[in-house]
């Protein structure tokens, strides 16, 4: 399909999921693929099953909101790589509780990883993107971002601040050839929505009109697209991959 031969790639939270399906589907196109989460052994993991597929791949293991730790391991990476050309702000979590619930660290933790991960993470690459005049920035959002959820007002928040921020940056580095694009990502099989019962799931069925929860796959082939020389002439967009669920 797409190449990413010679291209060098950051995915975050790549440890598991969809960042893991990402990383895996990069290497598989060509690139170097730099796999980062907080945790080094389900990292090395990801790595050891990418370099065993022939691929190349290496780990970094950081907290992506704290922006001196990202900042400080793209600097490694460049060093030791040459260059950033692709990076993919994919770490998230969830803290769901109703607004009357939700404490202001509930808050905090989300909107530091989910949201102010990503601005650190751009911030990081720019300088060695625009020097290059290419980059590729994907940003994974996701439909709740779109529609806000109950239960959910800080993980929408920080979702619907991801398309913010990926438009601003999309208009601001678009002269130096460096697109910026979101993936909102309806409902994937991962972690994430492990626990959820299966009358949610029957009920979410409903609501798909291609009839089924998503796989991390579906939304690596996004990624795969929008990190390609083909998608050249795409910037700022949200793509959402939800089996039709939300139609923009
Ligand atoms: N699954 C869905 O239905 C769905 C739908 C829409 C959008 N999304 C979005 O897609 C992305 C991936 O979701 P997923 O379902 O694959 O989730 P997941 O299986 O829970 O994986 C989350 C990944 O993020 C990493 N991570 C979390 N906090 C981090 C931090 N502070 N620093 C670095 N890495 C961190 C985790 O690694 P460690 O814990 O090892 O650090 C893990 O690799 C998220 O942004 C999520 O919001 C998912």
């Amino acid at each position: 399909m797409f190449n990413l031969k010679n291209k060098v790639a950051v995915v975050t939270g790549a440890s598991r999921g969809i960042g893991k399906e990402i990383a895996k589907i990069y290497a598989k196109a060509g690139a170097h693929v730099s796999c980062v989460s907080r945790n080094k052994d389900t990292l090395n993991n990801v790595v050891e099953s990418i370099v065993s597929l022939g691929g190349t791949a290496s780990m970094n293991a950081f907290d992506v909101s704290n922006f001196d730790e990202f900042q400080n391991n793209i600097n490694d990476i460049i060093s030791e790589y040459g260059a950033i050309d692709i990076l993919v702000n994919n770490a998230g979590i969830t803290i769901d509780k109703l607004i009357i619930r939700m404490n202001e660290d509930d808050w905090n933790k989300v909107l530091d990883i989910n949201l102010k991960g990503a601005f650190n993470g751009i911030k990081s690459v720019t300088r060695t993107m625009m020097k290059a005049r290419f980059g590729r920035i994907i940003n994974i959002s996701s439909v709740v971002g779109l529609t806000g959820n109950s239960g959910q007002a800080n993980y929408a928040a920080s979702k619907a601040g991801l398309i913010g921020l990926s438009k601003a940056s999309a208009k601001e580095l678009s002269s130096r050839g460096i697109t910026v694009n979101c993936i909102a990502p309806g409902y994937i099989e991962t972690d994430m929505t492990a626990d959820m019962t299966d009358e949610n799931k029957e009920n979410l069925y409903l609501q798909i009109p291609l009839g089924r929860i998503g796989s991390p796959k579906d939304i690596a082939t996004a990624a795969l697209f929008l990190a390609s020389d083909e998608a050249g002439y795409i910037t700022g967009q949200t793509i959402t991959v939800d089996g039709g669920m939300v139609m923009n």
